[in-house]
């Protein structure tokens, strides 16, 4: 446990029935100290895979916990989905950690549309929680959904889904500019599903991967209210994707995980790919124009063609090698 996760601890009530956990691997073992009815929901793969998978839960099983235990997320979005999914039981008692630094007021309001009482614990070795009670018991509004008249599709998105129900600038221009071969095709790092849409629409058979389950949530939504085929998997990277399977991935890639920005997963998708795509495989690719991507696609992928630019966004297109 960090020091936010022993904050959450110390502040938590010991008497329970049932227990939330979000977004905290670290807090399950202690959490069936307390009781057997423990109900997990982390978004990102890599803490969910922490978890035993029959303690793995959906925003949809937690209504009627009386205690969450939970990490606060970037996203406010993502902070009034959870705020949202705990509102079945009205005495049900909220406490979420963070480091003070990644810490706003915007989060104390966001709790307050859904709870009466909201405050905000000391601070202990740079981290504090945030203790909400008195559920205001409103339906969740999520996951949210909207038209997109230019692209003609319905898109959806989960509290933590990158870009909401928006369509990325970058993928704007990828969008405008996409033209796959090949039948098997991957939307990697899917967030709300817009490019898998665009693809299965178009007739490929498409596949779609994210590390946060509302991305995963979000794409099959999106697919299913257009009457699309997706096939949609949570998990890191290709992970799990067989040698040479693909004929292309198109990808705007991540570069930030969590609070920190980073650029490890993108490197490590764009080396994997070359053993994912089949030989002349393509992998498409938009990322702010300042980062060096193109050079390293050349160096770990194959040759790679600059397809369009503007001052913030630069789609590349590599043929494996
Ligand atoms: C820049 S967003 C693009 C989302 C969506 N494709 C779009 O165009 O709006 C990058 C996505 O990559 C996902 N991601 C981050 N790290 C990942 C990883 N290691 N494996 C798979 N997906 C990842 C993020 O959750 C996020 O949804």
């Amino acid at each position: 446990m960090d020091p936010v996760d022993e904050l959450i601890w110390d502040e938590a009530p010991r008497q329970t029935r049932a227990v939330a956990v979000i977004d905290a691997p670290a807090l399950v073992d202690r959490a069936l100290t307390l009781t057997d009815d423990v109900r997990v929901w982390c978004d990102d793969w890599r803490d969910a895979r922490q978890v035993d998978p029959g303690l793995r839960s959906t925003p949809d099983d937690l209504a009627g916990v009386d205690l969450v235990l939970g990490r606060l997320p970037k996203a406010l979005a993502a902070l009034d989905e959870q705020a949202s999914a705990v509102q079945g039981d009205p005495d049900v008692a909220y406490i979420g950690g963070g480091r003070v630094k990644h810490m706003n007021r915007s989060m104390n309001e966001t709790l307050r549309r859904h709870f009466t009482e909201v405050s905000a614990s000391l601070g202990r070795r740079k981290s504090r929680v945030l203790h909400a009670r008195g559920a205001k018991g409103e339906p969740s509004a999520w996951p949210r959904i909207r038209q997109d008249s230019a692209l003609g599709l319905v898109i959806a998105a989960h509290g933590a889904t990158f870009g909401g129900t928006r369509v990325d600038r970058g993928t704007q221009l990828l969008l405008g500019h996409l033209e796959v071969e090949g039948r098997d095709v991957l939307d990697l790092g899917c967030g709300n599903g817009v490019i898998a849409a665009v693809l299965a629409r178009s007739g490929h058979e498409v596949r779609a991967r994210d590390v946060s389950w509302s991305a995963v949530a979000a794409t099959r939504a999106t697919a299913a209210a257009n009457g699309l085929e997706v096939d949609v998997t949570w998990g890191d990277g290709l992970t799990g994707y067989p040698d040479a399977s693909l004929d292309a991935i198109v990808t705007n890639p991540p570069f930030h995980q969590g609070f920190a920005k980073e650029s490890e997963d993108t490197l490590a998708m764009f080396t994997d790919a070359a053993r994912v795509l089949r030989p002349g495989g393509q992998l498409w690719c938009v990322f702010n124009s300042h980062l060096p991507w193109r050079r390293e696609l050349e160096a770990r992928l194959g040759r790679t063609v600059l397809v369009s630019q503007d001052p913030r966004f630069t789609v590349t297109v590599t043929t494996r090698g």
